[in-house]
């Protein structure tokens, strides 16, 4: 068998950190490259890196995603040590730069609306231009492959949304920045999978929803949640759905236990 490469992007902390170490752990085969904003102050991601069993498997680099040359940068060395992509998760988010959701209309400012949509949304729809071609030369090896040749796949993108960005699912109102970033990362995981689904060499982009997950970024609303999961739980549901996904689900917005979820 041959070494996998899975790229997660947002690597530094919570739902993004965790696939680092699931995926480092559960097979020997995997080699993750985890871009962060600041690696040299991502302490968890650094202590991950210094556990000799994964050290020469973890390779971090440094993405900001709204820095666009980050982003062009880090394709390049990829393209130039790895070749390919397998498997790149987009999990960069805020919930707002305020660490709060806005409750109403007058909470709203244009500075809080774009920089949310820059990191949640913009950020992952530009590594999917810069990374497309790597991934449409990956293995095909996460992910379920048809019998038929023509609906085979090549890598599988996922970015990391939220069920508040479904605008069917929308009956409270509130958080228009945060719901707004998620329903356009869920157009751009759309538009992806049209244009990433055409050629010979094809990638699944699928919006995944994890659950209410004990990170830094739910803290303020704990006390309210009904089944709070850790990052650990969270992450092994989302890769038993990416494990599940084919060709035929590529376009779609599914929860962590593979419900499908309304735009
Ligand atoms: N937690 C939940 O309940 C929940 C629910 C639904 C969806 N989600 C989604 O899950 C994803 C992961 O969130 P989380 O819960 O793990 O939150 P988190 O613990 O707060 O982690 C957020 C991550 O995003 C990174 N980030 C922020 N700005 C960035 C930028 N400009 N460039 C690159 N990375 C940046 C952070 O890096 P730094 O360390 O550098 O700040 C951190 O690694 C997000 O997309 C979030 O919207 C979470």
């Amino acid at each position: 068998m041959s070494k996998t490469i899975a790229l997660i992007q947002g690597a530094s902390r919570g739902v993004g950190l965790q696939f680092c170490r699931t995926l480092l752990a559960r097979e020997s085969l995997v080699h993750v490259i985890a871009t962060c904003r600041s690696p040299d102050t991502a302490s968890d991601l650094l202590a991950l890196k210094n556990n000799q069993n994964v050290s020469d498997r973890l390779n971090i680099l440094q993405v900001n995603v709204e820095n666009e040359s980050h982003i062009k940068v880090a394709a390049e060395l990829v393209e130039d040590q790895y070749g390919r992509v397998d498997l790149l998760v987009n999990c960069s988010g805020i919930l707002h730069p305020s660490g709060r959701g806005e409750t109403s209309l007058k909470d709203v400012t244009l500075e809080g609306l774009q920089n949310t949509c820059s990191i949640n949304a913009f950020g992952p729809l530009l590594m999917g231009k810069h990374f497309g071609k790597l991934l449409m030369k990956g293995s095909g090896s996460f992910g379920v492959q048809s019998e038929n040749s023509k609906e085979q796949h090549n890598g599988i993108l996922i970015n990391i949304s939220a069920k508040v960005g479904s605008i069917t699912d929308n009956g409270l109102g509130g958080w228009y920045s945060y719901r707004l970033s998620k329903s356009a990362l869920n157009m751009a995981t759309k538009n992806l999978s049209i244009e990433l689904g055409r050629g010979k060499n094809k990638v699944i982009c699928v919006s995944l929803h994890p659950g209410t997950v004990d990170t830094d970024l739910s803290r303020p609303y704990h006390k309210n949640v009904k089944t709070l999961f850790s990052t650990e739980e969270s992450v092994s549901k989302l890769l038993n759905v990416i494990d599940s996904l084919s060709l035929n689900d590529s376009g779609k917005f599914y929860t962590y236990d593979r419900q499908l979820l309304p735009f």
